[in-house]
């Protein structure tokens, strides 16, 4: 945790459950989530974006995306802007995801287009970045994470980052606290090197396989200000059980 910063604790659905199944974990972390030592946010799928946010209604849990498109508007088929996604009631939108990065091409050029589209729509980008297997075993991870955040994070960001290495999405495996603690004051160096004072308070949160049995450990580790949570954020007790233990 950063002193003073409030930790944020996001769930990235990813391409899950039908548009009941949504409402219904909508409504259960809602149901949760007085009281807890975090903010809230929920990211569902692109066609659940509305229900979820008419049934939170502005209330203790926002609702962000999963993506949005670098354009405002215009002919781009099958794509969603980040004004769409305000309008249907989003505050959040995460942006760069492994997946992305991944499946869809996506470069840090597009990743930084995209986050200059979502601050001007309004929304809070949340930026990801992280190492794969592969270059962490060849002692990259730290020079792959500032080259993702230099080319990444547009003139004037004022978002959330999320360090999620690649190789701990899904799999169980966690990097050791040492080793998550070493990247985030790396990322905590390059954001206050090129944001000042606001890059000290940014918030940074950690994905990759967190769950409530190791939520407390990761989440008291210096510079780590939340999380960003795939496969228990589909379970509302384990959700709030990892929010619980960010206090
Ligand atoms: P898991 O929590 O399922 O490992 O996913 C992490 C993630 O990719 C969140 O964006």
């Amino acid at each position: 945790m950063t002193p003073g910063v409030r930790p944020l604790i996001a769930g990235n659905w990813k391409m899950h459950g039908s548009m009941a199944e949504a409402e219904a974990l909508a409504g259960a972390v809602r149901d949760g989530a007085a009281g807890l030592p975090a903010d809230l946010l929920v990211c569902p799928a692109f066609l659940h974006v509305a229900a979820v946010a008419r049934l939170l209604g502005g209330g203790a849990v926002a609702v962000g995306a999963q993506d949005c498109h670098a354009a405002a508007k215009g002919a781009h088929t099958g794509d969603v802007s980040a004004p769409m996604l305000r309008d249907a009631g989003a505050t959040h939108v995460i942006l760069g995801h492994s997946e992305r990065r991944a499946d869809h091409g996506e470069t840090d050029a597009v990743v930084r287009a995209k986050a200059e589209a979502a601050a001007a729509a309004g929304l809070v980008p949340i930026v990801c970045v992280g190492e794969t297997e592969a270059e962490r075993l060849a002692g990259q991870a730290e020079a792959v994470v500032e080259r993702q955040l230099a080319g990444s994070l547009p003139e004037g960001f004022a978002g959330v980052v999320a360090y999620e290495p690649v190789w701990a999405i899904g799999t169980g495996r966690t990097p050791t606290e040492a080793d998550i603690g070493a990247i985030h004051a790396v990322i905590r160096a390059r954001l206050a090197a090129r944001f000042g004072a606001a890059g000290q308070g940014m918030r940074i949160l950690y994905g990759g396989s967190m769950k409530p049995g190791n939520a407390a450990a990761i989440l008291a580790l210096p510079n780590v200000d939340g999380g960003l949570v795939g496969g228990a954020s589909l379970v509302a007790a384990d959700f709030l059980a990892i929010a619980k233990a960010a206090g």
